[in-house]
């Protein structure tokens, strides 16, 4: 091939290669929700800890807090279901949490209990996302952690666990339960054991996102058959 033959076909050639490198080397990110009031809270404490750890791995996060502004629960009313597949409810942050979702790869929510309880107000922001942008959730690698000053992680973290299991997220495990004590403003930092905790997850959610490339788990192969136990 004459010289110049062979410099025509490299230009052709160049925008593909760069387009094919951007692809692959698209940085993975996972999307952590803040559900406390006190944005610096120890929920906030343990999910700074867990996104250290993932920029070690070469993972990127963003911690979105979810405010101390009321936040609706779902009025049932099926407007996602409509043309305008999002939640009637424009005046909190459940819609743009649903964007940042859409663009992450991966989910972590963190709450502190509230009597032996998630925040509710961080339960009732994941429970519209559900509804309202399951494909922003389906197949992608998921966590749930909780924070309390003495009793109740352990129900939260199993509550919080709940709409993961039905969204057909993977939960990614740790060393531990991913729950964490502390009371006052960055106490939890003095947990030893639950920050190590929030890293191992990390590491662990790292390796599985890793070894995917970031594709989420594909959905069932069967159309749901909705069975609803009224005989
Ligand atoms: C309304 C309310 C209820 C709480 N209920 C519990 C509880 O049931 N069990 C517990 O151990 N701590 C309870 N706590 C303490 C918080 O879970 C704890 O201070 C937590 O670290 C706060 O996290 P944050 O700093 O991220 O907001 C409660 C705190 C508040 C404000």
């Amino acid at each position: 091939m004459k010289k110049a033959a062979i410099a025509a076909t490299a230009v052709a050639v160049a925008p593909l290669v760069e387009t094919a490198c951007a692809q692959t080397t698209k940085k993975m990110k996972v999307l952590m929700i803040n559900g406390s009031p006190h944005q610096n809270g120890n929920t906030a404490t343990a999910l700074q800890e867990a996104a250290a750890q993932l920029k070690e791995n070469g993972i990127d996060s963003e911690i979105v807090w979810i405010g101390n502004a009321p936040v609706h629960g779902c009025i049932a009313c099926g407007h996602c279901k409509s043309q305008e597949p999002k939640c009637i409810f424009d005046d909190d942050i459940c819609n743009q949490v649903a964007a940042k979702m859409k663009e992450s790869d991966a989910l972590i929510v963190g709450s502190p209990v509230y009597y032996g309880q998630p925040n509710g107000a961080v339960l009732a922001i994941v429970q519209r996302l559900c509804y309202s942008a399951g494909g922003a959730l389906s197949g992608k690698p998921a966590a749930a952690f909780a924070v309390c000053r003495r009793g109740g992680a352990t129900a939260s973290f199993q509550t919080m666990n709940m709409p993961f299991m039905m969204m057909n997220m993977p939960v990614v495990t740790s060393q531990y339960w991913n729950i964490g004590y502390g009371q006052s403003q960055g106490q939890i930092a003095q947990d030893a054991e639950g920050m190590q905790t929030m890293r191992t997850l990390a590491n662990n959610m790292a390796a599985l996102l890793k070894a995917t490339g970031g594709k989420p788990m594909p959905g069932p192969s069967e159309r749901t058959t909705f069975t609803n136990f009224i005989k």
